[in-house]
């Protein structure tokens, strides 16, 4: 493929996300977890402390912007507001696919400009069919990683996107060979986290097991509810077979809390909830759950092409409804939070009764 294309579909991505509903139909379960409200909370709402660490580095909430852009003019932009809003903040940040800079060095500097600010813990991104199409190796990673000075590395699995793109890379057969090249790039260059990440659609507990052998530090469920990328792809796509099949797809995927609770029941390492993330009660209902941090990106996208205090706001409001929330069910900090209590309802509940078969 032309490397302008990737340019080009990326531009398209970003339009479409800003100007389309491209959130799923089907609900991320959130709504079917209750945290049991506490009418003596005995805290003070002024003193609830929602630090955090998440790899090892300090965060103010347990909150990133998860990969989002990168590879287009108009990208550099997005990240610069992103990266000002972060830093403020002082959260997480990943960036988009770095494919687009790995084929062509000319669009590096979409990325490269988070390099400007100060921002606690920068995740990169490179895809986890690339190891197996482009046969990728360590190397590409620590080309991935200088670009952004990163402290971690997502790999994502997009399996439904690729496979409804006419475009799209569709063979990840042999994805165990992720395991010698993660282990080498940590010998060859530097011991950092490495987070298989989803992009909208969840992994399963079986997914799990496989991720924990390969040897991820980290696992960002990125379940279905929030962004759909079958919907995304529906409005950009002109084939008219591939138009079609993406509408099959619609309702395609975990809801975000299902995932949530299949990962965090298998995997020893990070959890991250992501996925339709669009409150602080969704938040808490995720730490309770078990994860260690939560990722967001369709509402700081569209902030971000307002500018970095809007990005600002829809963070900080997030973290308020947070802080609210652990004052009305008595946690004082994210430690008490993760052993809160709660309850699970409805088709959430019937999801995690009924399981598939082992
Ligand atoms: C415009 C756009 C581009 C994205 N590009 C990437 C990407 O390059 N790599 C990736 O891992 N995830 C990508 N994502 C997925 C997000 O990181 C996230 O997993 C997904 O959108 C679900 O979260 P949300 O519901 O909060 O949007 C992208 C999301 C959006 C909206």
């Amino acid at each position: 493929m032309d490397y302008r294309d990737i340019h080009l579909r990326k531009l398209e991505h970003i339009l479409i996300c800003n100007y389309c509903d491209v959130e799923y139909r089907k609900s991320t379960l959130f709504n079917a977890i209750e945290l049991i409200h506490r009418g003596v909370p005995n805290c003070n709402l002024e003193d609830i402390d929602t630090t955090t660490e998440l790899f090892g580095r300090k965060l103010d909430a347990p909150l990133i912007v998860t990969g989002i852009t990168g590879g287009h003019p108009e990208a550099k932009e997005i990240n610069r507001n992103i990266a000002e809003a972060v830093e403020e903040l002082n959260l997480g940040m990943g960036v988009g696919s770095q494919r687009a800079a790995i084929v062509d060095s000319s669009v590096a500097d979409s990325y490269e400009i988070i390099r400007d600010y100060n921002i606690p813990l920068v995740i990169g991104n490179l895809g986890a069919v690339n190891f197996i199409e482009d046969r990728w190796d360590e190397d590409v990673i620590e080309r991935a990683v200088e670009m952004i000075e990163g402290d971690a590395m997502a790999i994502h699995f997009n399996p439904l996107q690729e496979a409804i793109q006419p475009e799209g890379d569709t063979n990840f057969k042999g994805i165990k060979i992720l395991k010698d090249v993660i282990s080498r790039y940590k010998r060859k260059y530097r011991d950092i986290p490495f987070i298989a990440k989803e992009v909208g659609e969840g992994f399963s507990r079986e997914d799990a097991v496989v991720l924990e052998e390969i040897g991820f530090d980290g696992i960002d469920v990125a379940g279905s509810g929030g962004t759909s990328w079958a919907m995304v792809e529906y409005y950009r796509i002109k084939d008219k077979e591939f138009k079609e099949l993406s509408e099959r797809f619609l309702d395609w995927g975990i809801p975000t809390a299902v995932s949530l609770f299949y990962v965090k029941d298998v995997f020893s390492g990070t959890v991250i909830a992501s996925g339709g993330i669009r409150s602080g009660v969704d938040m808490a209902k995720s730490i309770a759950v078990g994860a260690h941090c939560c990722g967001v990106a369709l509402p700081v996208l569209r902030a971000a092409l307002k500018g970095s205090k809007e990005v600002v706001k829809v963070l900080e409001r997030m973290i308020k409804e947070l802080k609210t929330t652990m004052f009305l069910i008595g946690c004082e900090d994210i430690e008490a939070l993760r052993r809160a209590k709660y309850i699970v309802k409805g088709e959430l509940k019937e999801w995690l009764d009924i399981r598939v078969k082992d």
